[in-house]
């Protein structure tokens, strides 16, 4: 809320994420919802409760007349358009919305959450839209983002010192309806001579690397060399998950690690351990009884281990992800609308939380 009221919200895309963000937007008392930017041809002209899931009609119909949307007098726009698969297009689209003057909270592209290790060319066109404009671009999620920003941080920020951070997605994604963007890029169901999006070269590093370079900055640590190394696992027999079939001898887990090393010693690690079944890569890190979530260690004075597992409403954590993924810029947009124009990230924002859910009067 700001003492004009509520915070003019424009929502962009309402896939897996982007229809949650959407709901939250239109139930929360201190944003309003003025716009939906919708790409597929069968979503424009439906009204936005309609997109995720609510009964009670909003009035605001999905257009793809981005002159429009961008024309009204929306603060922000919560951009969760699907990045990996077009990023010039997303570029533009972000570089579009910033230069109109919104501020923009967004889950695409993630190795734009750490904007000084943004490749110069990218990050110059992004800084000189939010300069033309006044605005201001937030990237994040659950991880990167989440996970490897402000949870380790809390943790390090009872240190007396620090060796190293190690923070690792141990998820099993079999509950993932995603076959077109998870599934593909990390080649799931694929053989495992196909070169998916995820294991061509810089690609890990890429998506990865930024998170391991803000978490340098934050205790101090100067990143100059990153590691990676990848293992892909196959399916022992055939079996179906939400992405498809997976057939046997198929793509059915992922490893990655990236190490980030200061002067040859490792200061951070970020990695993922994707499972679409228990059994897949046995020798792979898991989390006590078999939970799917995160583990994060800070080594050091003293050494903190902490697992996290989270549940959607249904029970599921793959569904509790893909909120925590929207919502973590959803809860960001009243930060990034008080923010000085530019490109920021965690170190550069207030902590905030969700808002307490309101009593019922029973
Ligand atoms: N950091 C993290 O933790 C994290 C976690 C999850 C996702 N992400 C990122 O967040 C973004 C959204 O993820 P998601 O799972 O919500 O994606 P998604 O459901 O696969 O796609 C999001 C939306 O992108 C639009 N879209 C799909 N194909 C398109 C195309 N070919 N051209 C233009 N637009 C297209 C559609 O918009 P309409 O709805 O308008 O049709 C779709 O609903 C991705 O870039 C993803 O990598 C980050």
């Amino acid at each position: 809320m700001t003492p004009n009221g509520p915070i003019k919200v424009i929502q962009w895309g309402t896939g897996n994420a982007g229809r949650h963000a959407l709901r939250a937007i239109i139930e929360r008392p201190d944003l309003e919802l003025v716009g939906v930017h919708a790409w597929s041809r069968d979503k424009v002209g439906r009204d936005a409760a309609d997109l995720c899931g609510l009964t009670t009609p909003t009035g605001v119909i999905a257009t793809d007349d981005i002159d429009a949307l961008l024309a009204s007098e929306a603060d922000c726009v919560s951009y969760m358009g699907q990045g990996e698969s077009q990023p010039t297009q997303t570029l533009d689209d972000l570089a579009r919305c910033l230069a109109a003057g919104k501020n923009v909270v967004n889950t695409a592209l993630v190795f734009l959450v750490d904007p000084p290790s943004i490749p110069a060319s990218i990050r110059d066109a992004l800084e000189r839209a939010c300069h033309d404009g006044g605005s201001t671009l937030f990237t994040s999620g659950i991880d990167p983002g989440w996970s490897g920003d402000v949870l380790p941080i809390a943790l390090a920020g009872a240190s007396e010192w620090v060796d190293s951070i190690h923070v690792t997605e141990i998820m099993d994604y079999s509950t993932y309806p995603d076959p077109d963007l998870t599934g593909a890029v990390f080649g799931f169901g694929r053989p495992l001579d196909v070169e998916a999006r995820l294991f061509t070269s810089g690609a890990i590093e890429g998506g990865w690397g930024g998170m391991c370079h803000l978490l340098g900055r934050a205790i101090g640590a100067s990143i100059d060399e990153l590691q990676v190394d990848h293992e892909r696992w196959p399916a022992p027999d055939t079996f179906d998950t939400a992405m498809g079939l997976i057939e046997k001898g198929t793509c059915a887990g992922v490893w990655f690690e990236v190490r980030a090393l200061e002067r040859g010693v490792v200061r951070v690690v970020a990695a993922h351990v994707n499972r679409l079944r228990g059994d897949i890569g046995p020798h792979w890190p898991a989390l006590s009884e078999d939970r799917s979530g995160y583990r994060i260690d800070v080594r050091g004075t003293p050494a903190y281990t902490c697992e996290i597992e989270l549940h959607g409403p249904s029970g599921d954590h793959t569904e509790g992800g893909i909120i925590a993924t929207a919502m973590r810029l959803v809860n960001a947009i009243p930060a990034v609308c008080a923010a000085a124009p530019g490109l920021v990230s965690p170190l550069d924002l207030p902590l905030f939380a969700g808002p307490a859910r309101p009593l019922t009067d029973a």
